[in-house]
């Protein structure tokens, strides 16, 4: 253990004794399992080490862990079968931003309106919390706890930050080189991506500030109403402590942060991969170095309801490869299933792709898959399906890991010599080792980061001392347009006076000469 290490790992048994255990209010109310997966095991850190967390989520404990309480919001799964459901339907860019601030809104409401949250949160003097934490995933109304029990308020990404996250602490995303999440666009863009961009993200904004924050502030008034006039919303809006970033300069695009914003990308990845389940290893063993592919879509798409059409063309081109392939599958059944294919609902995803012989994920490239393929050194064939999905398996084509296909057009033949291509050229899977040696070397694990910069919040009082200036400005003061129109106004009267000024000394000359031609 090298000695940075070590010290560390002293620091941290020594930490606890000199901070109390603290009472924290976690909101991650979104149905999507990833989501929570990427979260829960820093919340549970922070529960071994003596905090009392509460944790508003749809995915409860199955076994009670100590010092974590579950406040369940199931009603959530009711929105996300309706957007999930209507996920391919086409829309234009403004449909689109309405059609995901829609659910977050009804997210949201849903979590007010649970009769749990109402028991034991929103009743006043029920309950006090020294630190709220919540996903900053435009759910502003929920951003009044921390008003209502006058706490710090921590927010995290689990898919790094956007124009909205970074007005959480006032960060600079220059939209030249920072491209919006969902254009599938990379850092370096050219003049038409650039323009892209540009309107894209002003599309979005725009929807949200004139369309959903009066709708958040609505919610915020009628919930949180003994706070709602003393505390506005758009201030707790632009109070964040801290915001936590599930992304990283070696995953992604190396770019700039505020002090309070913090990487902490691969906050779910456990240190050691556990030991396979006896079936699982054995096929896998059986490959030998032919090696085994890992096929997933991940927990939002499932491959049983993919069209019957592609589902055959799948099998067919999976059935002439060499290696053995693993395929998330969540059907018990699978007609004309080859014998080289092995079919589960689950599988234990980081310790599969540990495994040595495992040669290529295929994966629908969701940021947690993504993360995990380049912490165990994998290439990936990405097959996008929705969100940031196409800009992570961009990023993977950039970086020289990956390759992408486009799930509804391609063929079997093509399939099949793309993934012949990952496995057989080397410098695919040579990247992909590359950027795993880069992506480990930091010096604190992503989750010990997160801890230790939560308990720093705590440790001094919501740490107003990293909130940077902008965040007290108007857009006007921000951008400085205030200054740019005096000096415009300055230029402009200066011009307008000179115009002036020679125009009388012509009309004068001129004036002078019919004097002088009078006079002949
Ligand atoms: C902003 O947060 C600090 C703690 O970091 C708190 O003392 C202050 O009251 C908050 N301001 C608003 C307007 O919520």
């Amino acid at each position: 253990m090298p000695i940075s290490r070590l010290f560390i790992s002293l620091l941290f048994c020594v930490l606890p004794q000199l901070l109390e255990g603290a009472r924290i209010l976690a909101i991650f109310p979104f149905p999507g399992p990833s989501q929570y997966i990427n979260v829960v095991p820093y919340l549970k850190g922070l529960a071994a080490r003596g905090h009392q967390v509460t944790s508003v989520n749809a995915f409860p404990q199955k076994k009670p862990v100590e010092n974590f309480h579950d406040i369940v919001v199931p009603e959530v799964f009711q929105s996300y079968e309706e957007i999930i459901a209507d996920l391919e339907i086409s829309r234009n860019s403004w449909e689109e931003n309405s059609f995901v601030n829609d659910f977050f809104l009804s997210v949201t409401k849903t979590v007010l309106q649970n009769a749990k949250v109402q028991q034991e949160l929103l009743q006043p003097g029920k309950a006090q919390f020294d630190l709220i934490i919540v996903e900053a995933l435009r759910t502003d109304a929920l951003y009044g706890f921390a008003a209502h029990f006058n706490a710090p308020i921590i927010g995290i990404s689990t898919f790094g930050t956007d124009w909205n996250i970074d007005e959480l602490v006032g960060n600079t995303s220059p939209i030249s080189y920072i491209p919006l999440i969902t254009g599938g666009l990379t850092d370096h863009m050219t003049y038409w991506e650039r323009v892209h961009n540009f309107v894209e993200t002003a599309i979005a904004w725009l929807n949200w500030k004139l369309v959903y924050v009066p709708l958040h502030v609505k919610l915020y008034e009628q919930y949180f109403p003994h706070i709602a006039h003393k505390k506005p919303l758009v201030e707790l809006s632009k109070n964040f402590s801290l915001v936590l970033l599930n992304q990283h300069f070696s995953l992604s695009f190396p770019r700039p942060y505020v002090p309070n914003m913090i990487e902490v990308g691969g906050l779910h990845i456990a240190h050691k991969p556990a030991p396979l389940p006896k079936e699982m290893e054995e096929f896998i063993q059986g490959a030998g170095s032919t090696g085994v592919i890992y096929f997933s879509l991940g927990s939002n798409i499932k491959s049983k309801d993919l069209p019957e059409e592609r589902k055959q063309m799948l099998l067919q081109a999976l059935a002439s490869l060499p290696q053995r392939v693993l395929w998330k599958f969540e059907d018990e059944q699978l007609p004309n299933k080859p014998p080289n294919v092995f079919i589960s609902k689950w599988f234990p995803q980081p310790d599969i792709l540990a495994h040595p012989n495992v040669k290529l994920f295929i994966t629908h490239g969701g940021l947690l898959s993504t993360i995990e393929s380049i912490h165990h050194g994998k290439p990936v064939l990405g097959l996008p399906f929705f969100y940031d999905q196409f800009l992570n398996v961009e990023r993977a084509k950039q970086a020289g890991f990956g390759l992408a296909l486009d799930h509804k057009q391609m063929t079997g033949a093509e399939f099949v010599q793309t993934i012949k291509r990952l496995i057989n050229e080397p410098k695919f899977s040579e990247t992909a080792k590359l950027m795993s040696a880069r992506y480990r070397d930091q010096p604190m694990s992503p989750q010990e980061t997160a801890i230790w910069w939560t308990e720093y919040v705590l440790r001094h009082k919501g740490a107003p001392h990293m909130r940077i200036a902008a965040q007290d400005l108007s857009f006007v003061a921000y951008h400085s347009l205030d200054v740019v129109g005096l000096l415009l106004g300055v230029a402009v009267l200066m011009l307008v006076i000179i115009f002036y000024l020679l125009q009388r000394l012509l009309c004068s000359r001129g004036g002078a000469g019919k004097q002088k031609l009078k006079n002949q």
